[in-house]
């Protein structure tokens, strides 16, 4: 499997978190991120050099190339299928740049887990918005790619709320950087019926 090689997203991406992660940085010094699907690493050297403490960076890509390559550039990286061998540690900051595109049966196998989400395009999405709630502290960000080509993500049904903070007019396509938060309020709602229950 090939390492993806920054493009497009991976410079958006970058370009929100170098205005982003100082405001938190402000707040928190000692912010710790993980990206999912760290790929080249673009987006560690944008953390660490934002500000964000070595130490408090970790990597995860489910490529061994691209583990094997992170580290090689001082990370502390871990091969995984999005959280599966994260134990129960928990991050302020969770970036993912992920594989977003629908199925494309022209795209050559070797090269899908990097772009294809799955058949409408955002299933691996919403498999990691799932797994990332249990790793995302209370007051955590996650800043999440999108694109117009996939089917859009209900992140309220999620529990979770979105903000737009970046974007860029491709060809026939649109991406997006979303910063996602825990829907305190869907939980707050939640312990009240719980609690008239
Ligand atoms: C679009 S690339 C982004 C790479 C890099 N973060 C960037 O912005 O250039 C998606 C990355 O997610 C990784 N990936 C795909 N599926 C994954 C999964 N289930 N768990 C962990 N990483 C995954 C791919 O190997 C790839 O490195």
């Amino acid at each position: 499997m090939p390492i993806y090689e920054p493009a497009e997203d991976s410079y958006l991406m970058s370009e929100a978190l170098r205005k982003e992660l100082p405001k938190l940085l402000k707040v928190n010094p000692n912010l710790r991120l993980l990206e999912m699907g760290a790929g080249s690493g673009i987006n560690l050297v944008t953390a660490k050099s934002s500000g964000i403490k070595i130490d408090n960076i970790l990597g995860v890509d489910v490529n061994s190339k691209a583990v094997k390559y992170c580290r090689s550039l001082g990370f502390k990286v871990i091969l995984s299928n999005l959280f599966s061998k994260i134990d129960g540690q928990r991050f302020d900051v969770i970036v993912f740049n992920p594989p977003y595109l629908p199925l494309d049966e022209k795209e050559p196998k070797n090269s899908r887990r990097e772009t294809t989400g799955g058949k409408k395009g955002n299933e691996i999405i919403i498999k990691f918005l799932k797994q990332a709630k249990k790793h995302l502290t209370k007051e955590g960000k996650i800043f999440l790619i999108t694109s117009s080509h996939s089917e859009s993500v209900n992140f309220n049904g999620l529990g979770f709320k979105a903000k737009e903070v970046a974007n860029k007019k491709l060809f026939f396509e649109e991406i997006f950087v979303w910063r996602i938060a825990k829907n305190s309020q869907l939980i707050k709602n939640h312990a009240k019926i719980v609690k008239v229950v």
